[in-house]
């Protein structure tokens, strides 16, 4: 026996007690089929598992249906209102001028959450890459990265962008960058990481699933991993070298995105917060955002499959959502914040979701890949929200849908939102007002949406004025795509 296969088998050994423990042990079935490699890296992949943790999860979040507690006390979040009462007049101007100090001085960094899968959307690869604009179609990677070129332009400054994968598509989005040439930004100011995966499981055995006989079925941790992976990337220390202060925290999925507004960054910094968010008004009460509360006096957002119905329809007395505040997902973390939860003694948790997902899998019965046709895995997932109730202070700003709003989350269909085809119109109708505001007339169809597709390059502008110094149409024809 050589001792490669010595070591192998004692390694067997250690790995097989440890699932016969928690009942995992059929990961295990088809070692007899797999080379000495294979084997090395189904062991590698066990060996990197929580397994007693994961255990506990299969108990709370796989074999049942995970209750959400609802907090004792729950009352609708204060919020910064989008257009500032006249005694918040100053105070806006102030920590918008303080917003615009701290980019001039190189103290903000762009991190985007790039590691989910796209399923919902059905599209194969990272989602940044997915062509998103109204007219040039460029990919979603590629509108945050114009925005980043033009704000550095603006405030003369340096906007370092980090980006989060996963382990399912770092080497595509590095690839991706490779090929558009880092979409004309330096490379040495772009980082790109992945966060960490949790094992998936089958819904009614809450058995993990293997996605190949020597590999186990993973899925990204959710976003709620990016606090750790900041860290353990080294993104966090890079930050610190470079004098970073705050992080402007956003999603990839929406091409409106303001990756950078000095508004939030002065109200969020001023008012010494560890971590701030951005609201909207729900559209409808079934609207799918999370919502901003106060939980028990403590700010937090109940995910809108958590929040009841009778709470998601409550009304004021002049028929306005009382639980109104939307997540749109983004936010300001302080880097110092985000250290600290890191290094603090015994580390920090955030809560586990459960997500039900049709999952492929091989199938050791019949030794083939089963493409099921329904849910039939759970997924477990963290909220960076949740990290909310980890801060001392934190601020929510209301902003505006048709300002920064236009999620690609679904896949076309009649009927369907937050899909790429609503998104082409939520960046028509912002481009449309851009340019009414300039006195360019618009054509409206008789339901008021505007008759066109505009296209507003965000190398062109990122804020509306920025359009006082282009060389704007008196019009746009009805009909017609136009692209400025
Ligand atoms: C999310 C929010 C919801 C918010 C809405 C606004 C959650 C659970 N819900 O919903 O409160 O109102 O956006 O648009 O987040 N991601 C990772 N790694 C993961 C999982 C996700 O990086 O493991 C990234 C995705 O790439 C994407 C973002 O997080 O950029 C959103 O994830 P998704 O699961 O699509 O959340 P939504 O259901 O859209």
């Amino acid at each position: 026996m050589t001792s490669t296969s010595t070591s192998l088998d004692d390694r067997l050994a250690m790995a097989r007690k440890m699932l016969v423990d928690v009942s995992q042990e059929q990961v295990l079935a088809c070692w007899d089929t797999l080379t000495d490699e294979q084997r090395e890296s189904l062991l590698d992949q066990i060996q990197s598992i929580d397994w007693a943790e994961t255990a506990r999860l299969v108990q709370t979040h796989v074999l049942q249906k995970p209750q959400f507690a609802l907090p004792k006390t729950i009352e609708p979040a204060e919020w910064y209102p989008r257009i500032p009462s006249k005694s918040q007049q100053d105070l806006y101007k102030q920590a918008r001028k303080a917003g615009e100090k701290l980019l001039r001085e190189g103290k903000v960094a762009a991190f985007t959450v790039a590691g989910g899968q796209g399923t919902r959307l059905g599209w194969d690869g990272p989602k940044g890459a997915y062509p998103a604009t109204a007219i040039r179609k460029h990919p979603l990677f590629c509108c945050t990265a114009e925005f980043i070129r033009k704000a550095q332009q603006k405030y003369e400054t340096t906007i370092p962008w980090y980006i989060m994968t996963s382990p399912i598509n770092d080497a595509a989005t590095h690839a991706f960058f490779e090929e558009h040439g880092n979409f004309g930004l330096r490379p040495d100011n772009i980082m790109i990481f992945p966060q960490e995966m949790m094992p998936a499981f089958d819904n009614t055995t809450g058995k993990a699933l293997l996605d190949a006989p020597d590999q186990l079925a993973m899925a990204p941790n959710g976003h709620g991993g990016s606090l750790k992976a900041l860290y353990t990337s080294g993104a966090i220390t890079d930050m610190q070298t470079r004098g970073i202060e705050q992080i402007s925290y956003v999603q990839i999925d929406n091409p409106l995105v303001k990756v950078i507004d000095p508004l939030f960054i002065g109200l969020h910094a001023t008012e010494g917060c560890q971590m701030s968010s951005k609201a909207l008004a729900k559209a409808y009460a079934s609207e799918k955002v999370g919502v901003f509360c106060q939980m028990d006096g403590k700010l937090g957002v109940i995910e809108y499959t958590n929040l009841p119905d009778e709470l998601a329809e409550q009304v004021d007395a002049d028929g306005e959502l009382v639980f109104k505040a939307g997540s749109i997902a983004i936010h300001l973390l302080e880097v110092n914040f985000v250290e600290q939860i890191n290094t603090q003694a015994g580390g920090f948790a955030l809560p586990y979701n459960r997500a039900d997902k049709k999952m492929s899998y091989w199938d050791v019965a019949s030794s083939s890949r089963i493409e099921p046709t329904q849910a039939n895995a759970v997924k477990l997932e963290t909220f960076v929200f949740d990290a909310l109730s980890l801060c001392e202070k934190s601020i929510v700003l209301e902003t505006d849908r048709i300002e920064e709003f236009a999620p690609i989350k679904n896949a076309d269909e009649p009927g369907a939102v937050d899909c790429p085809a609503t998104s082409i119109q939520g960046q028509t109708e912002r481009a449309a007002r851009w340019l009414g505001a300039h006195k360019v007339d618009i054509p409206r169809n008789e339901a008021g949406q505007v008759d066109a597709v505009i296209e507003i390059s965000s190398m062109t502008a990122i804020d509306p004025e920025d359009l006082s110094d282009v060389d704007l149409p008196p019009q746009i024809d009805a009909g017609t795509e136009v692209l400025i």
